[in-house]
This record gives C-alpha cells, structure tokens and sequence, in this order.
C-alpha cells in the first residue's frame, strides 16, 4: 500500500483509497458527497507523537488541546480519553468540556473577552487557570472569586510581540508595578503562569524561539517586581502533523529547553495548548467536481463556506477517481458558492483528464474548517468518524441540524 499526503492512515492498493482501513469506494457507495471524514486513529497517532516528544525533553510537561480547532463532541471525546487537557476560550466549550468529563484541574480558559457567567462558571467549577488578555479582567476574577470564596488561578497572556499582534498585554514597568500592588492586595486570585502564542502554522525554529523570547522577557521584568511566575504556557501553533516532520518537532522541542536553560529561567511547569497539530491532519473532504470549465479551471461540491481560507489549513487535492493517474497537470479548483472569490487553489499538480463526477479527496481539513464555517445556504456536510474498518456517523445535517455550540 502507498500512503497519500504523507498520512499513514490515507493510502492507496491498486486503484482504491482506504481511509484507515476502510475504502473510499464503500464510503461513497453509502453516502453523498460532500462528505466530511475524521481519522480516530490518527488523533490518537498525533497526540501520542507530540505528548512522547515533549515528555522525553521536559519533566513537567503540560499540554491543553485548543478546543477551537475542532469542537465537536466525538472529536473532544478522543482528546479527554488521551488524558489531555482542554485551552477554551468562551462558555458553551466549557460546558461542553464539563459535560464530557475533562477534569477541571486540566481546563484553562481565556480570551479577549471573559464574560461575568464564564468567569463564575469557572471559578466555581474549580478550573486549573483563567486566563487573561487585559489586567482590568482581575478585578473582575477577584470579586467574582470572593463571592464565591475561592481563589482563582490566573495565567497573564503577554504580547508575543509579533509585529501586528493585538492579543495580550504589553508588559511595561507600570504594569509589573502595578501587577505587584494587586498580588498584595488581591486575596483572591493567584498569579502563577504566564502564556505567549506567537503565530498559527509555524514551520520555522525561529518563530518558536522569538515566543519563548517574549516569555523569558517577561519573567524577568515580574521577577524584578517580586512576582513569581510557576508555569509558562508556549501556546500552540504547530503544522498539521503530515507537515511538520518529526525531527523537526524533536529539535524544536530540545531547542526549546536548551534556550530556557541557557537563560537560567525558572520555572516549574511547562504547558503547550496545540489544536492543529492533534486533528488538522486527521479530517478530509470527500468531494466531487460538479464542472469543469475552461482553462484547466475545476469545480468542487464545497467551496470556501465549508473549507474557508480562514482556516489556513495546508490542502492536498487528490482525484480519488482515479488515484493512479500522475497528478502533475497544473490545475485550479474553484469551490461552490456563486463568486469568483471561491478559489480553494490556484495552479495545483492534478490529473490531465478533468471530468465531471469525478470524486476528489481534500486532505488536512481537520483543524478549523468547521470553526470558521459559515451559514452559505448550501446543507452541511454529513460527518464520519472512521476508526480502523468501523465507520461511524457523527453527524447529519438532517437530524442534529447544525454543529455549533450554544
Ligand atoms: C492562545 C492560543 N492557544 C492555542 C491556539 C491553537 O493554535 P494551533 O491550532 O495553531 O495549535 C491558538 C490558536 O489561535 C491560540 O490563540
């Protein structure tokens, strides 16, 4: 068997695909395309690859699985039953966390905006950390935990200090100062961590390096103030795991740790809250060209509604129809919605012949398709889950209506 885009679950014996172990031919006999598909085994895969890494380097690794790269409960599930923790951003992925049985010692929960019901349904629910992007937030955790006679763990996201980032707060001397006064006189909540994300896709050492920069900055100034910091959390930001070679993640790892040695940093804990790198790989499309049209220009059953350009995802198009056919014809794929702004890509190694029908699978679209999918009146996907030669529904656009979360 030949693996396709690099996925040792995607492959291919003579002119059929398996995805795991079952074939592509049984899953579009069954159902309609578009289709999307999820790999169980190749979470499991991603997870215990990434986990093995970082607990090979550090003794006190941590790591929090980004809840807005896929939310859905089935997805979720898997994460939980790796043992990972959930990184959440707003109330109804908590409630979804707390409903599928993540313990609160290992959810963490920030965002730009920290509404008074998330930070009471945190506080309450004994979370690990909340964490904040502005320092008037902890006035607000503060009260919120006094009522309920807690006190809160807080994480302070800094600036990574990437050129154009908005997110977290620009630490300067006032605000170390300022963070002294309110750990003196806050009884209520802790200041024990401290998160930098830098960037989303990150191929390059040097992105992971100037994060870790951001952080080790940082500690220093609160240091300099009296504040003691126990836990750094990196972020996430790491490729599909098809993308980002293994050695690669082993030098990014030891790199890390020799960076934070050499700086004589003190910390206790390290934390990680990957989102892509657990499922980007592990999703893909079942589609079908619906026209083609002139100058090698083709049309899919899912545009950018379903598989937007917002979620930056690395695609691979493979024409499953026929799978042995040398894909080295520059081709352009356009997807479904009535715009000319539908373009999936431009100019792709693809089969000579483009007809009609044919079924066509769009690899690494795991990670934050769904999230920023929007309401283009097309109907949803149906949603599998296959996991060796089991396949599984889990979703139906006719019966469970919408995947959101409220
Ligand atoms: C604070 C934070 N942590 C983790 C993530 C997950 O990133 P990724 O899916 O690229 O690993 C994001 C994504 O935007 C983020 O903003």
């Amino acid at each position: 068997m030949k693996i396709i885009s690099g996925n040792p679950f995607l492959k291919k014996e003579h002119d059929t695909v398996f995805i795991d172990s079952v074939s592509v031919n049984e899953i579009v006999s069954r159902f309609k395309t578009p289709l999307l598909i999820f790999l169980e085994n190749r979470i499991r895969d991603n997870i215990r690859t990434f986990t093995n890494i970082f607990n090979s380097e550090f003794k006190n690794f941590h790591c929090y699985y980004s809840f807005k790269a896929n939310f859905l409960t089935e997805i979720c599930k898997i994460v939980n039953s790796e043992g990972i923790g959930a990184e959440i951003v707003g109330l109804p992925e908590l409630n979804l966390a707390l409903k599928i049985g993540f313990p609160p010692d290992k959810i963490i929960i920030g965002g730009p905006f920290l509404s008074k019901e998330l930070i009471e349904l945190s506080v309450k629910s004994k979370v690990k950390e909340l964490i904040i992007y502005s320092l008037d937030d902890i006035k607000k955790i503060n009260s919120i935990a006094q009522k309920l006679n807690r006190i809160q763990n807080i994480c302070i996201r800094v600036n990574s200090q990437k050129y154009d980032s908005k997110l977290g707060v620009k630490l300067d001397k006032r605000d170390a100062s300022k963070l002294e006064q309110i750990s003196n006189n806050y009884s209520n909540i802790k200041i024990n961590s401290i998160l930098s994300h830098y960037s989303t896709q990150m191929n390059d050492l040097k992105q992971y390096k100037k994060n870790l920069q951001a952080i080790i900055d940082n500690l220093k100034l609160l240091s300099e103030y009296g504040i003691r910091i126990d836990n750094i959390n990196l972020g996430g930001g790491f490729p599909e795991a098809t993308v980002m070679p293994l050695d690669q993640l082993r030098i990014i790892a030891k790199e890390i740790k020799t960076t934070l040695e050499d700086s004589e940093t003190h910390y206790t804990n390290i934390y990680f809250e990957p989102g892509r790198y657990f499922v980007g790989d592990a999703g893909l499309f079942i589609s079908k060209v619906i026209k083609v049209g002139q100058k090698r220009w083709i049309f899919l059953n899912i545009g950018n509604h379903i598989c937007p350009k917002f979620a930056r995802c690395s695609l691979r198009f493979y024409n499953i129809s026929q799978i042995n056919e040398p894909h080295k014809y520059k081709t352009s794929i356009a997807g479904i919605i009535p715009t000319d702004q539908d373009v999936l890509v431009k100019d792709y190694f693809f089969t000579e012949n483009l007809r009609e029908g044919d079924k066509v699978l769009v690899a690494n679209t795991g990670a934050y398709c769904l999230t920023f999918s929007n309401r283009f009146p097309y109907s949803l996907p149906k949603i599998l889950l296959v996991k060796d030669n089991n396949l599984r529904q889990i979703f139906d656009p006719e019966i469970d209506k919408d995947f959101s979360l409220n």
